[in-house]
């Protein structure tokens, strides 16, 4: 069998991965009920990516709190039913062979929203939306305003993460990600662009971070045995007044020290004039940086399509694992395919789909 850095197993925290080629966590706005609870589609769209093979698949984000929601039909894990719905989905991921991920996550400013095939914008209280918390009152264009948190809005607010991350043990979970990116609560707190406040929780980036160190102790806390990742968007793309990479090379280092396993590095997501420049694996030199910057293990994620370029990602130690969202929705059976591709054997290929293999059987 020829040697592949991406089949190579993996252990980070207290999970063992079976390979580095995962699944990026996607929200699919599919709690019809508009009750948090994942559904049917939760199961087959998860069931389906963890038997092609991935070595995790992450769960999208999954708001800990109702008004934590980027959409009315968002998942959520605030209660029991909704922990039950998704340890039924987590057994069968398992018995794909695959570890099991849940993005843990508060919408923030960005929160009652549309999905976009019910509306545009933010969602009216008279249609079943709500005021959205922020660090302040900078709203993000084109949404609404939000009402900036009171100490006991993030006091309760990492109550409630501690507790989703206890919901998400017994659910049986592998991993456990606290969503610090894409311009969501923790993220709006880590960048000068969004928070204005001129308590301790703004103005330098000691005060900035201190919102998302409080979440990573207590979900830390409340799943000691459970491997912790972090996402993390890199920069706002508006330098040098937005958020910077040096910042999350800092940030990232107090994030470990804080409990976490593993940072998964995205970009963008907080200004919608953030000027992106997008191409195949854009984002592997921010996850490098942080890879080297703060000694701890990374996740790339961003264009990765192909199993040779995710080998050498892999290969080359730009990461530790890659991630893929979309490719995976085009086929979720990536991970076998890439095997293939690659000329490597994998041993669960499921035996239902055995005359499906690559190998010409008649
Ligand atoms: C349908 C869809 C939903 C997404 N939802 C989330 C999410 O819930 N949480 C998150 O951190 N990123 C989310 N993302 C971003 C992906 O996790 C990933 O970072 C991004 O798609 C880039 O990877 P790709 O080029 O392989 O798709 C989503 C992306 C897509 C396409």
């Amino acid at each position: 069998m020829p040697d592949s850095a991406l089949f190579q197993p993996l252990t980070v925290g207290a999970t063992t991965f079976r390979n580095r080629i995962w699944v990026a966590p996607m929200c699919q706005y599919s709690c019809e009920d508009r009750d948090g609870v994942p559904t049917d589609w939760h199961l087959v769209h998860l069931g389906g990516m963890a038997r092609g093979g991935a070595g995790l698949v992450v769960a999208e984000a999954t708001a800990v709190v109702p008004e934590g929601r980027i959409s009315p039909w968002d998942t959520g894990i605030w209660n029991d039913e909704q922990r039950d719905a998704w340890a039924r989905i987590v057994a069968f991921q398992h018995a794909q062979g695959t570890a099991a991920g849940i993005q843990l996550a508060h919408a923030g400013r960005k929160a009652s929203t549309y999905r976009s095939q019910s509306g545009r914008g933010a969602v009216p209280h008279s249609d079943g939306g709500w005021t959205p918390l922020g660090p302040s009152t900078l709203a993000f264009r084109g949404l609404a305003d939000p009402q900036p948190m009171s100490h006991e809005h993030i006091r309760s607010t990492v109550e409630a993460f501690a507790a989703a991350a206890r919901r998400s043990v017994e659910a049986g979970f592998d991993v456990l990600e606290v969503h610090a990116a894409h311009g969501y609560l923790l993220h709006e707190f880590l960048s000068p662009a969004s928070n204005d406040r001129t308590d301790e929780y703004g103005g330098s980036l000691d005060n900035r971070a201190r919102f998302m160190l409080e979440v990573i102790r207590a979900v830390r806390e409340a799943a000691p045995h459970t491997t912790l990742f972090v996402r993390l968007s890199a920069t706002d793309w508006i330098e040098p007044d937005g958020w910077t990479l040096e910042q999350t090379v800092e940030v990232s280092r107090w994030a470990k020290e804080a409990g976490a396993d593993l940072i998964d590095i995205s970009s963008g997501g907080n200004l919608p004039d953030a000027r992106i420049t997008v191409g195949p694996g854009y984002q592997v030199p921010f996850a490098s940086a942080v890879r080297d910057g703060a000694d701890v293990p990374v996740a790339a994620v961003g264009l990765i399509t192909d199993p040779h370029q995710a080998e050498r990602i892999v290969a080359g130690q730009e990461a530790d694992a890659v991630m893929a969202g979309r490719e995976f929705l085009r086929d979720p059976h990536f991970p076998l395919r890439a095997a293939h591709e690659l000329g490597v054997d994998v041993d669960y290929w499921p035996v239902q789909y055995e005359r499906g293999t690559f190998a010409d059987k008649p």
